[in-house]
């Protein structure tokens, strides 16, 4: 079904299909170029396509002369290439609007050769007068060419009327044929399939003595005429845009009742942009908002900067026409009639900061937005070309010859493209901007992204102008169905500070729309400020919606816990805890099923190397009598693999908290508290005061030295920090602490932290670290599996709803910088890592590895610390390698989960993230890395093996992804 509505949603891509790419070397641009150019449209975010004229015309005014309705000019190709074109923007779901030129025919038209034959039938097709005395006082338009509006015409042996160029007739509305002849027009196109049209020169339709000859009510109803047949034959969905140059009320008619045009162009908002930016004030533009409020439900405007003609100055007073010629165009070969015929790079003096503000305000004020062809790279005019066609050069596409539009002789060339100063093709042109992620291609295309994901709240929303008391920033509101969305915006070109009037806001999060940072929540008046021409666009949401996303996947238990936790199995309690943990008072079914329990629960865990088979309980220490508290060393048999852990279990009354296992009979839940920031607290304070304990078989020692904040937070599993401090307990994967307490003291690299406190156990000359604590840079720290999840959201939030195209590398280099900034950051830590622990460990028969991925990391301030090792082991360095891929990867896609929009994109980024952090190994090692060609078969192997661990969505689409890789490669992988 389609929306009968949707020009409310478009984003509209004017173009030449002269100028845009020639696929036969004619010289001139064709259909076939300009399909084989969608991929690009389509890349850059834009849904509908606008085409100039391509009819049969001897191209006096460029096309807007026909010649004939019905025919393609030769040039461009034939109506097969056309329907083939339109077939295929249609299936990349764009739109296409073209040109309903109603008001005259070229010359050359067989109408008009037809017409000025005396006594011909069709003589009244135009508008003949035998003095060119009637209609006195219509201004002519084309003034800088055009002496009047009459032409004599011998073999006619009258004056025919025309408003543009002497070679234009304009058609006699007058006469119903034409009419009839202008709908049959209409129809062969929109039954061709095409979307919309433009109606060119819609004022001037009808003449009557003693007017303006324009906005006539006639020329009105005209237009509703219009409307009303292609609605009879096509039903809604088909749309009218009007040009009408005009003041705001004399355009407002042509939306009629909702019967009259769609949409119509802004032409009184579009000059004052250029006022405002010029006089850095923002009431010329509030001014013209104000004027152009109010229109039918159903109508829209159509926005613009710039287009194939010169910055019309007719519909503004003197004074500002006077402003806007010298500010604009102090060169006089810029003027033509009333206006400026410059391009919007040059308009802005090349300054990039006014270029974005303007697609600012373009993108985000109401209605939607036109760009015109070449502005999105910055391309530059043409001055020595007569008329406007210094803004209709070829389509800079690459440094190539003839700017890679046509590979014909440039002499061949319909016009040449612009090859001088800053803005020649050897400088601006797309090929150039599409990898380079700073490049104005891709600061549009960003844009556009987040244009495209708030089509509905800037296409259809309300606007609210904000009464900021600094004039030089203009501020507004879209609201569209309770999605709000901020846009300010500092028309000065030095910074600005303001209040903006957020007061019924509170509470709401600004989150920046860009960089998808919330900034501090709103608590009344908002203080602000913008750099020279900067702006800012803010979603405001609910605070409790920010704080759930990006929540790490362990904070959300999986499936089988949530059953587990459903269906609570009971432990037959019948006299104190101490009958599940001491030995000597022991009640055997009762700890057989406490096990058993517990057992049940862990297999659930993900951060354990393997599910437990059995569970035995290897010592046990109260270390809180009420409510109980115990510290267990457990040991794990399961899948092949034996694992001491220790896990603090608690016996509470309440059913509180994720780690809930199991019923006690006789009142009470037993809970593990590998997920409680209490216990880690409790912890910490116990060991500064140094702590010691007995239990029947061991020793427990421990001692703290450093802040013991108020309460830690915890980051993970295993890991709790507070201000200045860290804390983990040896719960994790990999066999304990044992080795970060011998060996990280004697790594002297500043971003490790060395452990300065925790808890040991010991029995005769065993020994086993517990937990270890250290201190913390100031900041708040973050395990680093989650500030990578963080970035991998922020990054594809940005570019969600950017499909996966052409360019797609410098879209994605800038939208992820972050994360990869920390894959090669990781990747050279790691390369140094690897050699101080060679240094430290010995070679032995391998390399002494990590063998732990992002969760030994944390991060505070931006930077990676690292605070813990695996296990000792001996392998690959690629196999640490491995891990942080993987975990990248995971974090990438568990990102994707939350914006499933640009989930397309987190296999081209995973890919591009791996391979910054193999490079930045190598670079840092200075060495070849052993067995690279085995990369693909570790990560799949641990790809397979992550994902036995855990039922998780992510850690399937990881295999799923390196299964593909593997299929794709076959026997080579
Ligand atoms: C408006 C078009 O935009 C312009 O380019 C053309 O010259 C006139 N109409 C006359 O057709």
């Amino acid at each position: 079904m389609v929306d009968p509505l949707w020009y409310k949603d478009a984003v509209i891509y004017q173009l030449h299909v002269r100028s845009f790419f020639d696929a036969n070397d004619d010289g001139y641009g064709d259909f076939e170029g300009l399909r084989q150019k969608l991929p690009y449209l389509e890349a850059l975010g834009v849904n509908t396509l606008w085409l100039m004229p391509f009819f049969q015309s001897p191209l006096r005014d460029d096309g807007y002369d026909i010649s004939e309705y019905y025919q393609i000019l030769p040039v461009h190709g034939t109506l097969e290439d056309f329907r083939r074109f339109l077939d295929e923007a249609h299936e990349r779901g764009m739109r296409v609007i073209v040109e309903l030129v109603l008001n005259h025919t070229s010359i050359d038209h067989p109408w008009f050769q037809e017409a000025r034959k005396p006594g011909s039938p069709l003589r009244d097709f135009y508008v003949w007068s035998d003095t060119p005395e009637k209609y006195q006082g219509v201004r002519v338009i084309f003034q800088d060419f055009e002496p009047s509006n009459w032409t004599f015409d011998p073999v006619a042996g009258a004056y025919y009327w025309h408003r543009f160029y002497h070679h234009q007739p304009d058609l006699n509305w007058d006469n119903p044929q034409v009419e009839r002849a202008m709908h049959q027009v209409m129809f062969f196109w929109a039954d061709m399939g095409v979307d919309g049209f433009r109606l060119d020169a819609i004022p001037y339709l009808y003449e009557r003595e003693g007017t303006s000859c324009e906005n006539l009510p006639e020329t009105i109803e005209a237009v509703k005429r219009l409307r009303k047949a292609l609605e009879e034959r096509y039903g809604p969905g088909k749309v009218l845009l009007a040009e009408a140059n005009m003041w705001p009320e004399e355009t407002l008619p042509y939306f009629g009742e909702g019967d009259g045009v769609h949409m119509a162009y802004n032409f009184p908002l579009m000059p004052r942009i250029f006022l405002a930016l010029r006089r850095e004030d923002r009431k010329p533009i509030e001014a013209m908002l104000q004027e152009t409020e109010g229109i039918p439900e159903a109508a829209q405007w159509a926005l613009f900067l710039r287009n194939h003609d010169e910055l019309t100055l007719e519909k503004v007073t003197e004074e500002e026409r006077e402003f806007l010629w010298e500010v604009y165009a102090p060169d006089p070969r810029y003027r033509i009639n009333l206006g400026i015929r410059r391009r919007l790079m040059p308009l802005l003096g090349g300054d990039r900061r006014r270029f974005e503000l303007l697609h600012a305000l373009l993108f985000t004020l109401k209605g939607s937005p036109i760009l015109y062809y070449g502005d999105e790279i910055g391309m530059g005019d043409n001055p020595f070309l007569g008329d406007r066609n210094g803004v209709r050069t070829p389509m800079q596409w690459s440094a190539d010859r003839n700017a890679g539009f046509s590979r014909a002789p440039y002499h061949r060339l319909f016009l040449p493209p612009v090859s001088e100063g800053p803005y020649s093709y050897h400088f601006v042109n797309v090929e150039a901007q599409q990898e380079n992620p700073h490049s104005l291609l891709n600061f549009v295309r960003r844009f556009l992204g987040i244009r495209n994901r708030y089509a509905k709240v800037f296409g259809r929303g309300a606007l609210r102008l904000l009464p900021v008391a600094n004039r030089r920033i203009l501020a507004y509101e879209r609201e569209f169905e309770g999605e709000r969305i901020l846009v300010v915006a500092n028309l000065s070109r030095y910074t600005q500070a303001f209040d903006l009037p957020l007061e019924g806001y509170e509470g709401l999060v600004p989150v920046e729309l860009f960089s998808q940072h919330p900034f501090p929540p709103v608590e009344g008046c908002y203080r602000l400020a913008l750099g020279p021409h900067g702006f800012a666009l803010f979603s405001l949401r609910p605070k409790e919606e920010m704080e759930r996303l990006h929540l790490p996947d362990w904070a959300s238990p999986g499936e089988e816990v949530m059953e587990a936790l459903e269906d609570l199995p009971s432990v037959p309690l019948s006299g104190g805890v101490e009958s599940l943990f001491v030995d000597t008072l022991v009640d055997e079914g009762a700890r057989a099923s406490f096990l058993s329990a517990l057992g049940k629960v862990l297999g659930g865990r993900g951060w354990l190397a393997s599910r437990p088979g059995r569970v035995e309980l290897k010592d046990a220490l109260r270390f809180q009598k009420d409510p109980p508290l115990y510290l267990t060393l457990l040991r794990l048999e399961g899948e092949g693999l034996v694992q001491e852990v220790f896990l603090p279990i608690a016996l509470r009354p309440e059913k509180e908290g994720p780690g809930v296992f199991a019923r006690v009979r006789g009142g009470g839940y037993l809970i593990e508290l590998s997920q409680d920031p209490g216990f880690y607290t409790l912890l910490l304070r116990r060991l500064a005061q140094g702590f010691e304990g007995r239990s029947l078989r061991a020793h427990y020692r421990g001692r703290h030295r450093g802040p013991v904040p108020e309460a830690l937070e915890l980051l993970r599993p295993g890991l709790a920090a507070g201000e200045g401090v860290w804390l983990q307990v040896g719960l994790v994967q990999d066999g304990g602490l044992d080795r970060t307490e011998r060996i990280l003291p004697h790594l002297d690299l500043p971003w490790i932290l060395k452990p300065g406190g925790g808890l040991y156990w010991e029995r005769g000359r065993e020994r086993r670290v517990l937990a270890l604590t250290g201190t913390l840079p100031s900041g708040r720290p973050q395990e680093a599996f989650a500030y990578a999840l963080r970035l991998a959201g922020e990054g594809l939030a940005r570019l969600r709803d950017h499909p996966v195209g052409e360019g797609a590398s410098g879209l994605m280099a800038d939208a992820l910088r972050e994360l990869e900034a920390l894959a090669r950051l990781l990747g050279v830590r790691l390369a140094l890592l690897h050699r101080a622990l060679r240094e430290a460990e010995g070679e032995g028969d391998g390399v002494p590895l990590l063998n732990r991925g992002l969760g030994a990391f944390v991060e505070v301030e931006g930077e990676v610390f690292l605070l813990a090792l695996g296990r000792e082991a001996r392998g690959l360095p690629l196999w640490d390698l491995a891990r942080l891929a993987y975990d990248l990867e995971r974090a990438l896609y568990l990102a994707a989960e939350e914006v499933p929009e640009a989930m397309d994109w987190v296999a081209l980024a995973a890919d591009s993230f791996e391979q910054a952090l193999l490079q930045a190994y190598q670079e840092a090692a200075q060495e070849v890395l052993e067995g690279l060609d085995r990369f693909p078969q570790i990560m799949l192997d641990l790809a397979q093996d992550q994902a036995l661990r855990e039922e998780r969505l992510s850690r399937h689409r990881v295999l799923e992804r390196w299964q593909a890789k593997a299929k794709e490669w076959g026997d080579g992988f």
